[in-house]
């Protein structure tokens, strides 16, 4: 260990109460929670703070399915996809009845502090928690949807753009092969990055996202356009919450009923984009949140959730990041109409 990097540990554990502290994930899983987890737990080690894993999110939480966590707890999880600690959506937590039970048993653990992967019903839950027991509580934005205020990236978006992208390419090929018009559904149940993204990376005809009602009309002179321009196959993209008004399959019935230059096939991709081994991006980004995390909770910070911003690692109040909106980029917007020309 460096000299500097020894000193800054010292310091650190001389103002230092926190003993203990807790990790969960909760919510959807996303790649790169297990490198979170691994991050929190090393970090932990690394400064002589005791850990615990707890079980499926806030339920474990409640009925007390506590682990003791070292750093050889998490080898080998860096790479992999999911989260060891399991994941909920606890009901229970949402009332003050669970959240008493849950401090109760934090209580009996030991614990002084808990670090919490997930989204913003996640931070909510931390948030009302830290309100009633002032018990200090950080964040690490965990969801492929890359919706939360106060970081540009979440984990597991980037690898959610890549595996997305790949399966689009393969569609692609069946799409240019048979003269076909391709709707394919991507997650994304308020925000449209996912589509965004994948829709310019793979080459879509259209993109249609919550953010954008492009109406049905603009969808098939779009899909005219492009036939008059020489196309003989297509790609739309469609965020699951996209605001059209149908489902992607009523959609794609509509289009083959008013615009027949098509075969028309819809392919929704679904939870396989939640799925794999974390992009180095995202094992990167999972390891730099949870030292950050740990590290604020001995600085005595509570409430905040860790992002990143121009590769800058930062803190965003857990009220903001749960409240503000993640806008979408207009330049992508404007990049996806010139590149579907
Ligand atoms: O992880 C976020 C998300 O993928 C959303 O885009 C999607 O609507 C939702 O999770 C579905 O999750 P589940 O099937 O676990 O309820």
């Amino acid at each position: 260990m460096g000299y500097r990097l020894f000193l800054q540990l010292f310091i650190k554990n001389m103002k230092n109460t926190i003993k203990k502290i807790a990790v969960l994930t909760s919510g959807g899983d996303a790649p790169g929670m297990n490198a979170a987890i691994r991050s929190v737990v090393r970090t932990c080690a690394f400064h002589n703070i005791e850990c615990v894993g707890v079980y499926r999110g806030y339920q474990g939480m409640i009925e007390g399915d506590f682990e003791p966590m070292n750093a050889r707890s998490v080898r080998n999880i860096v790479s992999r996809g999911g989260t060891m600690l399991k994941s909920a959506r606890a009901d229970e937590f949402k009332t003050k009845e669970g959240r008493k039970k849950a401090h109760e048993q934090l209580k009996k653990e030991g614990v002084d502090a808990f670090v919490v992967v997930g989204g913003d019903g996640s931070f909510t839950g931390a948030l009302l928690f830290n309100n009633e027991f002032g018990f200090p509580v950080m964040g690490i934005p965990g969801t492929i949807d890359n919706d939360i205020y106060g970081t540009n990236y979440t984990l597991g978006y980037d690898t959610a753009l890549n595996t997305a992208v790949d399966v689009i390419d393969k569609i692609r090929d069946t799409a240019s092969s048979h003269h076909r018009l391709f709707f394919v559904e991507v997650m994304g149940r308020d925000v449209g990055h996912i589509a965004l993204n994948v829709g310019i990376g793979g080459g879509a005809e259209e993109i249609l996202i919550p953010e954008e009602n492009v109406g049905l009309d603009r969808l098939l002179d779009s899909l005219r356009e492009s036939k008059k321009a020489g196309k003989t196959s297509s790609i739309v993209v469609v965020a699951e919450g996209d605001k059209i008004g149908k489902t992607v399959f009523e959609l794609a019935e509509y289009v083959e009923e008013n615009f027949p230059f098509y075969e028309v096939r819809v392919s929704v991709l679904g939870h396989m984009q939640r799925g794999g081994a974390p992009s180095c991006f995202d094992r990167v980004l999972a390891s730099r949140m949870g030292v950050k995390a740990v590290e604020s909770l001995m600085e005595g910070k509570s409430n905040l959730m860790v992002g990143i911003k121009d590769d800058k690692i930062e803190l965003t109040e857990l009220e903001l990041a749960i409240k503000g909106k993640s806008k979408i980029n207009a330049e992508l917007l404007r990049v996806s109409d010139i590149m579907a020309i």
